[in-house]
Order: C-alpha cells, then sequence, then structure tokens
C-alpha cells in the first residue's frame, strides 16, 4: 500500500493563446475546473498504475470539497483519512498558454492539516511500502511524518514542490528526493549536479522531456525521456513522482523505476487536465516496448 499525503485542489484551468502582459485584459478560449493538487495527482497516479492508494489530506465544507472527494472515491482512493474542515478547498488558478502553465495555489483547507494530527496515523504510514509527499501542506506536517516513517522503517519520496518550502532538516529522513530542474536548483543552488553525488539513488532530478538524472555511486546517469506531442504538461511531475514511487514500493531496480516514471510522464502530457492523461500500467508498459517489469 502507498500512502500519500499531500494536498488535494481543484484546479480552475483557463485557456489563451497568449500569455497576458501586466495590466493586459486577454480573451481565453476556455475555462474548466478540474480536481487535482500536487498530493492528489500523485496518488491519482498511483492508483491508476495499480497500486492500493490511501490518502491523508483536508478538504473544505464547499461544493469542491464535494467534488473533490468523489474524484478520488472513483480512483479506488481511500479517502477515511481525508478531513474536512470548516471553509474553502485549496484552489488552482492554472493559466494555460503558449504550450506551457503558470500556476497559483491557494492553500485552503490544506494548510489546516497539523503536525499533531499525524501521531493519530501512525499505524497507517507504518504499515505502508511506500510514503509520498510534496511541499503544498505546512512544513511541520510534512517533517512529523518523514519522522514517523523514518522511525518505522518505511521510504519515503518527498517531491519538493513548491520548492519555497524546502528546508534541509528533510534531508536525513527522506528516502527519495525528486525535484525538478528549478527546485534543485533553489534546493542545492546551480551546481545542482554535484548535489548528486551527495545523495546516491536518492536524488533524482526531473529534466522534462529529456527525463530524469541521478548518480548511482559510481557514475552519473541520465535515463532518457520519451519524446511526444504535449497537449498539457500541468501533472507531469506529479505523474513521474506517483509511477516512481509505484514501482519503488514493488522493488524494482532504480534505473528501471526511472524509466517506468518516465514513460508514464510522457503518457500524462498527451491529454488535458492534471490527472486527464495520467496512463494505466498496460500503456506504460506498451510505451517502454512492451517489456517485462
Ligand atoms: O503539479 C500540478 C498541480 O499543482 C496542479 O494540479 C495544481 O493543483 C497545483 O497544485
Ligand atoms: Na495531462
Amino acid at each position: 500500500m502507498i500512502t500519500v499525503v499531500g494536498s488535494i485542489n481543484m484546479d480552475l484551468v483557463v485557456r489563451t493563446n497568449r500569455f497576458p502582459k501586466q495590466g493586459e485584459t486577454a480573451l481565453g478560449d476556455l475555462y474548466t475546473t478540474v480536481p487535482g493538487g500536487k498530493g492528489a495527482n500523485q496518488a491519482v497516479a498511483a492508483a491508476r498504475l495499480g497500486s492500493e492508494v490511501h490518502m491523508i489530506g483536508a478538504v473544505g465544507t464547499d461544493a469542491f470539497g464535494d467534488e473533490l472527494l468523489a474524484g478520488l472515491k472513483a480512483e479506488s482512493i481511500q479517502v477515511n483519512n481525508v478531513k474536512r474542515v470548516e471553509g474553502t478547498s485549496g484552489i488552482a488558478n492554472i493559466l494555460l498558454s503558449e504550450g506551457d502553465n503558470r500556476i497559483i495555489v491557494v492553500p485552503g483547507a490544506n494548510h489546516q492539516l497539523t503536525a499533531v494530527e499525524m501521531e493519530a496515523f501512525e499505524t497507517q504510514l507504518a504499515n505502508s511500502q511506500m510514503v509520498i509527499m510534496q511541499l503544498e501542506i505546512p512544513i511541520p506536517v510534512i517533517q512529523r511524518t518523514l519522522e514517523i516513517c523514518h522511525q518505522h522503517g518505511v521510504p519515503t519520496i518527498l517531491n519538493p514542490a513548491p520548492a519555497t518550502g524546502f528546508t534541509d532538516e528533510f534531508l536525513p529522513y527522506a528516502t527519495y528526493l525528486t525535484p525538478n530542474e528549478t527546485e534543485a536548483e533553489e534546493m542545492f543552488g546551480q551546481d545542482w549536479e554535484a548535489a548528486l553525488e551527495q545523495y546516491p539513488n536518492r536524488l533524482v532530478v526531473t529534466i522534462g522531456q529529456k527525463g530524469a538524472r541521478y548518480f548511482d555511486g559510481s557514475r552519473h546517469v541520465t535515463v532518457e525521456g520519451f519524446a511526444t506531442e504535449a497537449v498539457d504538461t500541468t501533472g507531469a511531475g506529479d505523474t513521474f513522482n506517483g509511477a516512481l514511487g509505484v514501482a519503488l514500493a514493488e522493488s524494482m531496480p532504480f534505473e528501471e523505476a526511472v524509466r517506468f516514471a518516465n514513460a508514464a510522464a510522457s503518457l500524462s502530457v498527451e491529454k488535458f487536465g492534471a490527472q486527464g492523461g495520467m496512463p494505466k500500467r498496460q500503456e506504460v508498459l506498451a510505451r517502454l516496448g512492451g517489456r517485462e517489469l
């Protein structure tokens, strides 16, 4: 079982043919709401790939809260430890344009999770094969969860996104760290490639379409990505993390696990929405060339 401790947002997506300049009004051609949030996205990615997934998080008492919970349940994700709190659910204001995105997250209910509450989830965490976290929930919650997992020898993936919440105190506790290039730079400075050597087979930096990089103890490895026609890159990183969690929880060798995650991420960008293109296991295996894993 994989447990995800993380954010649950409603994504308010607006598409326009170019990003408006400051003070400018642009005309959009699409507005829609789709479930998102890095935590929920990573949970959905793992569930579609066949894992039993348990989500710990919070949504509001608003209508988005109902929709978000229903969405998770529809993916067969266990939500009995997703609490409902007074007020609004987390939302992400997503502007899609020029083949890219700009996102503003308003945490809402996500920021009402507390470190003390995590004590009640000790058994749940201890019984997990993998625990996955991101940085859209309060830092003390992440720190406490990492400590509990560490104490029980449960492996963790900390996806340091957005990197603004990252602190070096996480480093001894997180088993795996999965920043993208921008986040890696915020965490380790421009020379993040050197930092890879300090965390062999633990720190893997995603480099978009090009794949992912890590150090295996003796050499630097680039696991090539899968080139594809991107419709919407929102949630590609989340798909990578959910898939990596599934692969590592199944004890797949590290390089194979990263390739599996790359393949899943490449499929996810072919459809609209963070969760829209998240693949089933068969699709990932097909992209990998039908090789047995
Ligand atoms: O990683 C993509 C996600 O970031 C979106 O779904 C949005 O909710 C933000 O949390
Ligand atoms: Na997508």
